[in-house]
């Protein structure tokens, strides 16, 4: 599939919603309400056997009935009842169908779902899930999911194999402020998959970091093939579920994925330049900083500090993960020798001292990064009574074209670069 033709799935120019129901906790009616609450600007389209009007709008008993284009039909009814209906879409000239209901090869009822998708195909309509909570792009301010109303739209495009999880990373993101461009949830993955969607994310200016949670991989060459151009152009975070026997055997039952090796998976990752996740704050944590930091021009990294324990241990983490630190001693003292106290050092780490101020650590700061040799700062901060507060106001930077990234607690940490 192109990025042309998958654009209609995420800046779609009507939308179906067949099951819209207007019975409180109804999935379909949830997400009708979540289509009108988000500004979404195309047609949209209720469709249920009942008739009547629903959110102001007049609901439709059947496809056929509706008259306008459909570029994506979101199906929320029981899994029996879906087959009649993806025939409908077939016959209105639908592009996309979003299934949401359970019900097919996730429960061992494999034939109906490669059946439906064969038709589906066949009709030249594609098939996002089923089993899934749908999906949001901010490209078209549409939040075409059950999940929570308000999504913020930001940079970062999550693609998920778990919906309760892709629920639960929305809630996570709001609460810490990292803007969504997209969520896809994908489910069963029964055509639309992975490598599908990167195509579109490739080229989505608004996407700037890709976080992909995968129980299990169908089609590995492509998928291959499209990683490594998307990891060319932004970056990519996979959080691979199903490591263990068991975890593998629980992926298994979960959207019926077949996890298979850890240690070749972890492989084909590394050659395709993907940054691979254990857990998903890790994920967010690198998607948040990647999608808001140009990349360091050179690999020469200082470490700044209060206390020389932690950067002990940065420069431990520094090894591990095979960050350069800068060593040239004669030109470090020059840059640094005026912030650091008697008992500090200008080898790196850059150690301040316990006694260091804010305006010493803005000053090592800035001094750092208007320095050509250096093109990154690791930056540490231990509460001490003089605790500059300020330091975390990460933003004030900004003149000197920087960007910070702070966790709360006892020690603060962020990560600058030179633009
Ligand atoms: N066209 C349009 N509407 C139809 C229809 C059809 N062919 N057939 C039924 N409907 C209507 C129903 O009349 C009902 O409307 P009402 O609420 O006004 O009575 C509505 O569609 C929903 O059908 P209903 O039978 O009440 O189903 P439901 O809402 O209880 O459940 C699903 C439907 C899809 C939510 C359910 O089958 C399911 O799969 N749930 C799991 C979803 C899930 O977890 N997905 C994965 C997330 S990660």
């Amino acid at each position: 599939m192109n990025s042309l033709e998958i654009k209609y799935l995420f800046e779609p120019r009507g939308i179906a919603v067949v099951g819209a129901s207007d019975k409180p906790g109804k999935i379909g009616g949830m997400i009708l309400y979540n289509i009108l609450h988000s500004g979404y600007r195309g047609r949209i389209y209720p469709v249920n056997p009942a008739g009547g009007e629903i959110g102001g709008l007049p609901v439709h008993r059947n496809l056929a009935d509706i008259d306008g284009v459909i570029d994506v039909a979101i199906i929320a009814i029981p899994a029996k009842f879906v087959f009649p209906v993806v025939r409908q879409c077939a016959d209105k000239g639908v592009k996309f169908l979003s299934v949401i209901s359970s019900g097919f090869s996730e429960v061992g009822n494999l034939a109906e779902e490669q059946e439906l998708t064969r038709y589906a195909k066949k009709h030249g309509m594609r098939v996002l899930g089923p089993n899934i909570f749908g999906h949001y792009s901010s490209s078209a301010s549409l939040n075409a999911t059950f999940g929570p109303r308000d999504i913020k739209p930001g940079n970062v495009a999550i693609i998920t194999q778990s919906g309760a999880l892709g629920v639960a990373m929305i809630g996570k993101t709001a609460i810490q402020n990292i803007g969504l461009s997209a969520i896809i949830s994908v489910g069963n993955k029964a055509d639309v998959d992975e490598a599908d969607l990167l195509e579109y994310l490739i080229e989505h200016d608004e996407t700037r970091s890709i976080l992909m949670y995968i129980e299990g991989v169908q089609h590995g060459e492509r998928l291959v093939e499209v990683l490594k151009r998307a990891t060319r152009v932004k970056p990519v975070v996979v959080i691979k579920s199903g490591r263990s026997k068991r975890g593998a055997i629980a992926a298994a039952s979960h959207t019926g994925s077949l996890a298979g090796s850890d240690e070749i998976f972890d492989a084909i990752m590394q050659q395709c330049g993907v940054l691979r996740s254990e857990s998903i704050q890790e994920a967010l944590d690198w998607c948040k900083f990647l999608s808001t930091t140009p990349l360091p021009t050179g690999r020469n990294t200082v470490i700044i500090t209060n206390g020389g324990g932690v950067g002990v241990l940065a420069t431990d983490a520094c090894e591990k993960y095979q960050v350069k630190l800068y060593e040239d001693k004669a030109h470090l003292k020059s840059v640094f020798e005026d912030v650091t106290h008697g008992f500090g050092s200008t080898k790196n780490p850059i150690d301040l001292t316990g006694e260091a101020t804010t305006q010493e650590y803005i000053t090592a700061l800035t001094s750092a990064l208007e320095d050509e040799q250096i093109h990154a700062v690791i930056s540490l901060y231990c509460e001490l009574r003089n605790c500059p507060h300020d330091l975390r106001r990460t933003d004030r930077y900004d003149p000197t074209g920087l960007f910070g990234l702070s966790t709360g607690g006892q020690t603060d940490y962020f990560f600058t670069v030179r633009r």
